[in-house]
């Protein structure tokens, strides 16, 4: 892989806010705390992002938290829309309103929605919040706009968290995306434990269990034409390509870049090191910089390595045998300066 320096990157992750309007069971948001709680403004893409836009090939407008949240989400849409940019966001969906909907059918490029739960009980379990009614619904109206406009976009994906207590429901899962035309099919993310009661659902925990009933759920899938993917990649094959390294071989360094809302930016979206502000110095400055050279020359040189590197989070680079790439339920501090809440904050939330 060539890790030629760019002049601009290639690819953005913008995460619009950092709120959600829900709090997962597994989420690192029923656990942890962002660094900041705020969103950007429409004026902020234009003037500190803008530049950037027109380099672009695609842009991800979140990254650890609910897009759908920002105020702005409607006006930043149609500003970044105005460029030849591939886009994409992931949900859970239940703010998908009509205005939403509007603005985003036909235009956005790939859409996934995440749903833990394929039962109304389960649902509610996994997600901590009766929704599945509402966000059928909400694709149900979607896939309508979308069949108006006579437009495939967004192509959707319906994306669920594996772990040992929902893997029995990944059929489910298949025909759940079969029913809303989501030709993106089911992507599965392996669970990282935020917290001591989720550390036995993990997959490292039962790897042949968890192996099994994902090569059934992928033959289930075969058999109705729906796509099916591990995001962390087959068990042997992830196995073996994160054995020596700790993670799979990376260039997004090199690639891309990803802005919080409070103007940090992070050389990856999984990472704890800034390295700059894009309300301090403008993004060139930032990506031609010195701190993101040096984050650079840690990625991949086993000798010296960056700590976030070696334990590596995201799906398609980390390994799914590591304990210390998948639990964190004892960690203080998570991706992104997220701190861990205290007891009494995690219950009032
Ligand atoms: C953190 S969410 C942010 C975007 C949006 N709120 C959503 O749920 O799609 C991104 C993805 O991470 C998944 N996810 C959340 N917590 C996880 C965990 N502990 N382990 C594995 N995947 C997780 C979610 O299911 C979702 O598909
Ligand atoms: S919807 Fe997404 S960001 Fe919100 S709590 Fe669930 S997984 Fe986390
Ligand atoms: S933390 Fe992971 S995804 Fe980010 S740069 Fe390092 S190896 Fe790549």
């Amino acid at each position: 892989m060539s890790l030629k320096k760019r002049a601009f990157p290639t690819h953005m992750d913008i995460e619009l806010s950092s709120k959600c309007n829900l709090r997962c069971r597994f989420c690192h948001l029923s656990y942890f705390t962002p660094k900041e709680i705020t969103q950007l403004s429409t004026k902020d893409v234009r003037d500190r992002i803008g530049p950037f836009l027109p380099h672009l090939k695609s842009l991800t407008l979140f990254s650890k938290y609910e897009a759908l949240t920002c105020r702005d989400f409607i006006p930043i849409f149609e500003e970044v829309s105005r460029f030849d940019i591939e886009t994409y966001f992931s949900t859970n969906g239940l703010l998908l309103n009509d205005d939403i909907i509007d603005a985003i059918a036909g235009k956005l490029t790939y859409l996934t929605v995440s749903v833990t739960g394929f039962m109304p009980e389960t649902y509610k379990k996994n997600m901590q919040f009766d929704g599945l009614a509402k966000v059928t619904a909400n694709l149900h109206r979607l896939n309508a706009r979308k069949a108006e406009l006579g437009t495939e976009y967004p192509i959707l994906r319906i994306s669920t968290v594996g772990m040992l207590d929902t893997i029995d429901e990944l059929e489910m899962a298949i025909d759940f995306a079969a029913e809303h035309r989501a030709a993106e099919g089911v992507q599965v993310t392996f669970l990282k434990a935020m917290g001591p009661e989720m550390v036995p659902f993990m997959p490292l925990c039962d790897l042949d269990t968890f192996g099994r009933r994902a090569r059934e759920a992928s033959e289930y899938a075969e058999k109705l034409g729906v796509k099916f993917v591990l995001q962390s990649g087959a068990i042997t094959d992830n196995l073996k390509e994160t054995k020596d390294l700790g993670h799979r071989h990376c260039g997004i360094p090199w690639q891309r870049m990803s802005v919080q809302p409070n103007g940090d930016v992070y050389p990856c979206p999984v990472t704890s090191t800034t390295v700059g502000n894009m309300f301090d110095q403008t993004l060139e400055e930032i990506w031609a910089g010195d701190e993101l050279a040096a984050f650079r020359a840690g990625v991949n040189d086993p000798e010296n390595m960056n700590e976030d590197c070696r334990n590596c989070t995201h799906c398609r680079h980390r390994s799914i045998a590591r304990r210390e790439s998948n639990d964190f339920s004892e960690a203080g501090s998570y991706i992104g300066e997220m701190k861990r809440k205290t007891r009494k904050a995690k219950v009032a939330n």
